[in-house]
């Protein structure tokens, strides 16, 4: 940057694919719940970050839909590590007035890991500062397929027409519809993928690809992403001349 100190917001909302649990553990000659074990001290690390940095919506990709073809030990390993993870951090979110919220096709997960998480998101329901979303068994089509299907059962019951339907409507039976859209999505690990992650919410989303993998990316990261988000230009299909005469918000 020029010097000049940087004006444009902060991102509101950041999602996060949270990749390279394994090539983290592989470089270092350990298993891949290692590496997984080693991602969710940083996804600790990164929730607090955003606290810190003022982020209020945090929405981390924890377990694709696809992610249940991985070999059996390796999908065990993650859902117990994600019930000790809801154990174990829930008395933090209490303390930090942090709600709990999941996306995905949550009646899927292990019983045990579902009892979690429902407590997890039971015990911080009334806080409204701060949100972490965390996507499990989450999928963008399977999202879309089951708010179409809520859509049409609508229709069935008379309580909306067809013919008005319109994005604000349709959004509501998302998954998301209690979160605002991400203004910025992080992928680790150097793949430029989106993997079905927040595919229509992110329409408008800046991205960001880092070569650093999960385990290791910590706040100081963080910050570079934000950095880079608050460079750029988001024009919302305006002109670059529209957006730099619009008085700000
Ligand atoms: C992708 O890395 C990561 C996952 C499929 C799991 C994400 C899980 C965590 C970050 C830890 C647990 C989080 C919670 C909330 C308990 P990869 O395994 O595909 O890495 P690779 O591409 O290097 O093999």
């Amino acid at each position: 940057m020029s010097g000049e100190s940087n004006t444009k917001p902060n991102p509101t909302h950041i999602g996060v694919i949270m990749d390279g649990n394994g090539r983290w553990a592989k470089q270092r000659g350990h298993s891949r719940p290692r590496g997984h074990k080693e991602g969710a001290k940083a996804t600790r690390a990164i929730i607090d970050a955003c606290q810190e940095l003022g982020i209020r919506y945090l929405t981390l990709y924890a377990f694709s839909a696809e992610n249940w073809n991985r070999p059996d030990i390796e999908v065990k390993a993650l859902m117990e590590l994600l019930e000790l993870f809801l154990n174990r951090e829930t008395k933090t979110l209490i303390k930090k007035r942090v709600r709990l919220h999941a996306i995905g096709r949550i009646d899927e997960l292990p019983d045990r890991a579902r009892k979690a998480l429902k407590k997890a998101i039971d015990a911080t329901a009334e806080f409204d500062d701060w949100h972490l979303t965390l996507a499990l068994n989450y999928s963008s089509r399977n999202e879309v397929l089951d708010a179409a299907k809520a859509f049409a059962q609508a229709i069935t019951d008379g309580k909306i027409s067809p013919n008005t339907l319109d994005w604000g409507d349709f959004s509501k039976h998302l998954y998301t519809a209690e979160l605002p859209d991400p203004d910025l999505i992080i992928r680790t690990s150097g793949e430029t993928r989106i993997s079905n992650f927040l595919l229509m919410q992110s329409a408008y989303a800046e991205f960001y690809f880092t070569e650093t993998l999960w385990p290791d990316f910590g706040k100081e990261q963080l910050q570079e992403a934000i950095a880079c988000y608050r460079n750029r230009e988001r024009r919302f299909g305006k002109t670059g001349e529209q957006i730099a005469t619009q008085s700000p918000a």
